[in-house]
């Protein structure tokens, strides 16, 4: 088989940094975090500038998510060309997934999925999630059986967010493979576009890894496929439809490689959206990780637990002494409280106002953290709440092939 022109998967190697961003690593050398500038011109995507920005909400006509507004959703690929199908009133649809690697999600899962369901409403437009569990046991030692009941459990934390369900399929890669052959087909056309040398040369596997994870990226592409969901977009597709997808950055080597072998299958190449990393309590050097209980901040932690871990953890940018602190000020750019601030307030001008008062030392470090749990404690408990009502009923409703309420 000839190499199919590797345009997108290949790193650009030159003015490289410190920082590691794979699917399975993240590290940035810095206090501040990663450097996503650099990140931008390594992975060869585009910024999400403010004249985009501004296209955007002419589009929707509205203001965009502050996610958007404030750089956490920072990049992207061929994002204009979604928004130009959307201008015409033709179709797309958006997909987005997570790995169920546990019962246990933090807060930092949450980010692409408030993100999707801003898109989702904005936009008015199906929605495929993909549990990948498959994924969980070939990486993890963890029983299929586990992995499976995550994607379940992790379904209802999803659909906590509020999703449509009248526009929002969900599925499990271990029972969808079993319904539906046309995700099949579309998974086997794609592995047999891409060689053991690209995958190795995109995701960095070597001759020890497992079969299983070699074989994987494609069944992470085909959900950007519209023909993978005949019920959905139905049995006789002319033309696939475009597809957007919102991720963090790590997931992005996924969909260069499916961006590359895209064309040759006829198919379109995915759109992408890009978010920046949710920090750990310990620091923006890296991202909240559900194996390292004491970075992260659980959906499922009491009030207390909040107050406790936030105080305790969470690194902080304000000085040694409060005299040295009124004096000099606090640096909100390695301040992990101040940075969960910037995700989850929503109101621009308190933000800017502790923004100010923080640098300047007006306000304390004790202050700010006050702030940030009660915020915290609001919205995990209104999360809890909405998880509540999401019973077995609800999870099968969401995640049975379906047609959905959408018209093209
Ligand atoms: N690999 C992702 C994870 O481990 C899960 C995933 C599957 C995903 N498909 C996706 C994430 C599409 C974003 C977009 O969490």
């Amino acid at each position: 088989m000839s190499s199919p022109k590797l345009e997108e998967t290949i790193e650009r190697k030159s003015d490289e940094t410190g920082d590691k961003v794979t699917p399975w690593d993240v590290n940035a050398e810095s206090d501040t975090g990663i450097d996503y500038d650099k990140l931008i011109r390594r992975f060869g995507s585009s910024k999400i500038s403010p004249e985009l920005i501004t296209r955007i909400e002419s589009i929707i006509k509205k203001p965009v998510h502050h996610f958007i507004r404030r750089g956490i959703f920072f990049s992207h690929r061929d994002l204009e060309s979604i928004l130009t199908v959307y201008e015409q009133q033709k179709p797309f649809f958006l997909y987005t997934g997570r790995g169920p690697s546990s019962e246990a999600m933090h807060l930092g899962h949450l980010i692409p999925f408030i993100m999707t369901k801003w898109l989702q409403d904005a936009f008015d437009v199906p929605l495929v999630i993909q549990m990948t569990d498959d994924e969980k046991f070939l990486w993890k030692d963890i029983t299929i059986d586990d992995a499976n009941k995550y994607a379940y459990e992790n379904a209802k934390d999803i659909i906590a967010c509020g999703f449509d369900p009248t526009k929002t399929f969900i599925f499990s890669d271990f029972d969808f493979m079993a319904q539906c052959p046309n995700f099949y087909r579309n998974i086997c056309r794609i592995q047999k576009s891409v060689t053991f040398n690209q995958v190795k040369g995109i995701f960095g596997f070597t001759e020890s890894d497992c079969i299983g994870k070699i074989a994987f990226p494609a069944i992470q592409a085909a959900p950007s496929v519209s023909s993978s969901f005949p019920f959905i977009f139905g049995e006789k597709l002319k033309q696939e439809l475009p597809c957007l997808i919102p991720c963090a950055i790590d997931q992005d080597p996924y969909f260069r490689m499916t961006r590359d072998v895209a064309p040759r299958l006829n198919f379109p190449k995915p759109s992408l959206i890009h978010s920046t990393f949710f920090p750990a309590l310990q620091g923006s050097k890296s991202k909240m990780s559900a194996s390292d209980p004491n970075s992260s901040i659980f959906l499922t932690d009491s009030p207390k637990d909040i107050k406790t871990k936030i105080n305790k953890h969470a690194f902080s940018g304000g000085k040694d002494s409060i005299e040295e602190h009124r004096a000099k000020g606090g640096d909100c750019d390695i301040d992990v409280s101040f940075q969960y601030l910037t995700f989850f307030m929503d109101d621009d001008q308190r933000l800017e106002e502790i923004r100010q008062d923080y640098s300047s030392g007006k306000l304390l470090t004790g202050e700010l953290k006050k702030i940030l749990i009660e915020v915290l404690q609001t919205l995990v408990a209104q999360h809890q709440e909405r998880r509540k009502q999401v019973t077995s009923d609800v999870v099968r409703q969401f995640m049975t092939p379906r047609q959905l309420n959408f018209r093209y």
